[in-house]
């Protein structure tokens, strides 16, 4: 033994007074060491077990099982493992536990051991077991805990999903309530046209029952001189400019009609999915622009500033969204006649949009409050103080930025 080596002793009474259960056994399963934890727990004394068969002793140990394991480790030469998880209680020991006051049993993990005799053959295998009680415990509390947090998880999951859909429906509804607010508006934008073409049909009516009394008198008695007649009696130069006229208004009535219908479904999307797309916002502008018109013409003469912009990701009929509620409340503050600017540009990889009036303005107070959802300054029926925040989360959810 060199001089460094500990006095035996020494290293008997440490191995013996571990807080950690040591035992041994031979090829036999003949105990050979019992260590003081061993003892304390088991309630026999080294005395009692030294020399005998660990499983008469302990019969209520899963013998199988254990001298299986033993063996291979005779056998292969090598340490082997269980642990609290799979197999917590090789020995039913009694625990106090001073912090909670209560007994449990021993939450246990082993090693084994091989130890060689002069040798290569294993001659001992030498078992250290470990109390894992204090960390099974804190492992079965944090189970708990994380079980509990998957759980409120899952419900703040399904919170946040019904806040969107009450937000989907809010969205819808602010929707549906501003198309029918456009509706009349709109109504009169095509009742113009369709009047104007209606009179028009009365006036062309009029005129092809004169043009085939003229062919007709062709057959008549005066033939080709009683036509002429008749010619001179319609006053035939106006009506063959007039029929023209009538033709090309009543066309253009028509196309007005028209391209009111195609803005008016452009505007909504409703034959198309809501689906992200490649979109020109200008475009989306214009065609809200059009669908707005009634509620802007009579209050606003329209400047548009366009920069050349690319086309972007976007919901094109949730963007009509934000530009009309944008242009209601553009037209809703001016009080007297005043100018509406549409404009774009980009900024970096981005494109932004302006829509200016030169109403009232926003009081500095209100400035932060406006996007606060049932905010408004209107009197009541006529804002509900949606138009703004609805317009926030839209564009939140482009991710882009609105901003007063
Ligand atoms: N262009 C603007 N000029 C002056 N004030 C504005 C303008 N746009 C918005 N505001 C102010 O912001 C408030 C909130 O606007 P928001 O569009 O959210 O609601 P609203 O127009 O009052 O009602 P709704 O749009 O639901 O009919 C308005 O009541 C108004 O005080
Ligand atoms: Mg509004």
């Amino acid at each position: 033994m060199s001089e460094l080596s500990p006095p035996p002793r020494l290293l008997d009474f440490v191995v013996d007074r571990l807080e950690v259960g040591i035992f041994a056994v031979d090829a036999e399963m003949k105990v050979v060491l019992w260590n003081h934890f061993m003892a304390m727990h088991s309630g026999h004394e080294p005395g009692r077990v030294i020399g005998r068969n660990l499983f008469e002793c302990f019969p209520e140990l899963p013998r199988v099982w254990l001298e299986k394991k033993i063996r291979n480790v005779f056998l292969l030469k090598n340490y082997a493992f269980t642990s609290w998880e799979q197999r917590p209680y090789l020995f039913h020991f009694q625990h106090n536990r001073p912090v909670t006051g209560g007994v449990d049993a021993i939450q246990q993990s082993c090693t084994f051991l091989p130890v060689k005799g002069a040798g290569d053959s294993v001659e001992h295998v030498c078992v250290s077991l470990y109390d894992f009680t204090d960390t099974a415990i804190f492992h079965g509390q944090l189970s708990h805990a994380i079980a509990d947090l998957q759980r409120e998880k899952a419900e703040q999951r399904r919170l946040i999903e019904k806040l969107e859909e009450a937000q989907n429906q809010l969205l819808q509804s602010e929707k549906l309530a501003s198309i029918g607010q456009l509706a009349a508006g709109v109504a009169h934008e095509i009742n113009n046209p369709v009047g104007f073409v209606n009179s028009n049909f009365g006036a062309l009516e009029r005129y092809v029952l004169d043009l085939f009394r003229v062919i007709d008198a062709l057959d008549g008695p005066d033939g080709l001189a009683g036509a002429q007649a008749i010619r001179q009696q319609i006053d035939y130069a106006f009506l063959k400019e007039d029929i023209v006229a009538l033709f090309k208004e009543s066309k253009d009535g028509l196309d007005r009609v028209k391209r009111i219908v195609q803005d008016l479904r452009d505007f909504s999307r409703v034959d198309s999915v809501q689906a992200w797309q490649k979109a020109n916002l200008q475009t989306c502008l214009d065609t809200t622009l059009n669908v707005a018109t009634n509620e802007i013409k009579h209050r606003a003469d329209v400047v548009k500033a366009y920069g050349q912009i690319p086309e972007v990701d976007c919901l094109p009929s949730q963007l009509n969204q934000v530009f009309l509620n944008l242009m209601v409340n553009a037209a809703q503050a001016m009080n007297q006649r005043g100018t509406l600017t549409l404009a774009t540009g980009c900024e970096g990889d981005g494109v932004w949009v302006s829509i200016s009036d030169t109403g009232s303005g926003i009081a500095p107070e209100n400035l932060n409050r406006i996007f606060d959802p049932f905010f408004t300054t209107k009197p009541v029926g006529k804002g509900t103080g949606l138009g703004l925040s609805v317009s926030y989360n839209i564009i939140a959810k482009h991710n882009g930025r609105i901003e007063p």
